[in-house]
């Protein structure tokens, strides 16, 4: 017997724990060839492993969510069709070549990967190509998703032989895997939960660390430390910063200093692909100062205030709406604002405090399904997403939720110095902000808090070990470090 057919020793294999059992995935295959409408054949197509600066040298490699959820194998170059009229589930792929082997060592074999997700056949790569003109010679449909890697853009043009200006999805296919997907199972649940597990140590270790006169990176490069130490990647670069106050800020060079505040949003994925989302926001310092208390509080309110909303048959875009008023309520109190807090919401003026969404779906990405499109994850064809009016249009969320949904709630205020003063200048919303109050704290940054939640039929499930959020607890916590 050659060596090819003997079985992997223990280290020699590199796929390890990282799919669900056979069952999961003929099943899920099996649900969405019973829900999809249509005839033909869906392409799906996994990830490559992209070049950073030359070829051979790749950023680590991440299987799209949706071949992920499908076949569970984690290997580059991979593609799937499952042919809805005859009835057949195929992966396209190549075996190891000598060459590959020496260069990597062996691994278990295409073959015996796609058993374990429940596929008897396997194909080359490049018969791809093949099955498809033959398809299309006789006019069948080719369903795909958008794609995303510019190497699936090409591959994608080449094999339909469309310009990928051109490229039409299949609103059917976006719809029925978005159905699918979108109500987690116990299985996954459980990975979320893992990866939040580990989350909850990343965000202790930074509060511990968070003094005068550390670097942003020096936190950051600990966060990864502790990902990694758990097998797992951060499920998105992770925002550590001094200037919370902007909304993605991955500047991590600053310097952390007395009496500003640190916001730290952080989460990682497991080796099956599940993510976390989780932002704490607290002082560098020991304690808080009246001011940076009193707007933290507004913002734990709001938190507070649409996690009370959360439930099956709520449209997210409510509990957005009732974070917004507890938002303006809190900052009408403290004189940031003035007026009728549903007046202020209604005509969009909190929008100075906080510019985005209140949350969106979690699962197998950090923002889940982004790339199948927010028209079909986060709105329906009745209810569309409103893409003009600032501020709501970041809502990714907006639908009405499913018990199984996993989503994230973020409120936040945030003040961006080049808003503030561009609204005084055009004189905006001066009925409900008090600028001279407002422009004092140009410079104070940004509050976030952020968790992870389950929806269930009756109200919601707290996802993992519930991290410390209120003030008491943070100054409790960062005084014994
Ligand atoms: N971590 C990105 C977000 O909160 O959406
Ligand atoms: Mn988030
Ligand atoms: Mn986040």
């Amino acid at each position: 017997m050659s060596i090819y057919q003997t079985k992997l020793l223990p280290w020699e294999d590199q796929t390890n724990n990282t799919m669900f059992n056979t069952d999961t995935y003929k099943r899920r295959r099996e649900v969405l060839q019973q829900n999809i409408q249509v005839k033909g054949i869906l392409l799906f197509l996994g990830n490559i492993e992209n070049p950073i600066n030359f070829a051979d040298n790749a950023s680590h490699f991440r299987q799209d969510s949706t071949f992920l959820y499908y076949f569970g194998i984690q290997q580059p170059h991979l593609a799937a069709i499952i042919d809805l009229d005859e009835h057949k589930t195929i992966v396209f792929g190549d075996e190891m070549s000598m060459d590959a082997i020496v260069w990597m060592g062996r691994q278990e074999t295409l073959k015996e990967k796609c058993e374990k997700a429940g596929v008897v056949e396997t194909r080359p790569y490049a018969d791809l190509a093949i099955y498809l003109a033959t398809a299309m010679s006789v006019k069948r449909n080719i369903h795909y998703l958008p794609p995303y890697q510019s190497f699936n853009k090409i591959l994608l043009s080449e094999l339909l032989h469309i310009s990928i200006v051109d490229f039409k999805p299949s609103v059917p296919m976006i719809q029925a895997i978005v159905a699918q997907r979108e109500i987690k199972e116990a299985q996954e649940i459980t990975q979320i939960e893992e990866a939040l597990k580990v989350s909850n140590q990343m965000h202790l270790l930074a509060m511990r660390m968070a003094k005068p006169g550390v670097k942003e990176y020096e936190i950051v490069s600990a966060i990864q430390n502790v990902a990694g130490s758990h097998n797992c990647e951060l499920a998105y670069n992770s925002i550590v910063t001094i200037n919370g106050g902007i909304l993605h800020n991955h500047y991590k060079m600053n310097t952390l200093q007395s009496g500003k505040l640190l916001l730290n949003d952080s989460g990682c994925e497991t080796p099956m692909g599940y993510a976390s989302d989780l932002t704490r926001t607290y002082p560098v310092d020991k304690t808080f100062t009246p001011e940076q208390r009193d707007l933290y509080n507004v913002v734990l309110n709001s938190f507070e205030g649409a996690k009370a909303e959360l439930k099956a048959g709520v449209k997210y875009k409510n509990v957005h709406l009732k974070a917004c008023e507890i938002l303006a309520e809190g900052l009408i109190d403290l004189g940031f604002m003035k007026g009728n807090a549903q007046d202020a919401v209604a005509n969009h003026a909190h929008t100075m405090f906080f510019q985005c969404g209140l949350g969106h779906m979690m699962g197998l990405d950090v923002h889940d399904m982004e790339d199948l499109g927010e028209q079909y994850v986060g709105y329906t064809a009745e209810e569309p997403k409103d893409t003009k009016q600032f501020g709501i249009k970041s809502l990714r969320l907006g639908k009405e939720l499913k018990a199984g949904h996993v989503l994230t709630v973020e409120p936040g205020i945030y003040f961006i110095p080049e808003l503030i003063e561009m609204w005084e200048a055009e004189k905006k919303y001066t009925e409900f902000i008090n600028y001279d109050k407002v422009k004092q704290f140009a410079h104070f940054g940004g509050i976030r808090i952020e968790d992870n939640f389950l929806i269930k039929d009756n109200g919601y499930q707290y996802l993992g070990p519930e991290l410390i959020r209120t003030v008491a607890e943070i100054e409790d916590y960062k005084s014994n470090y």
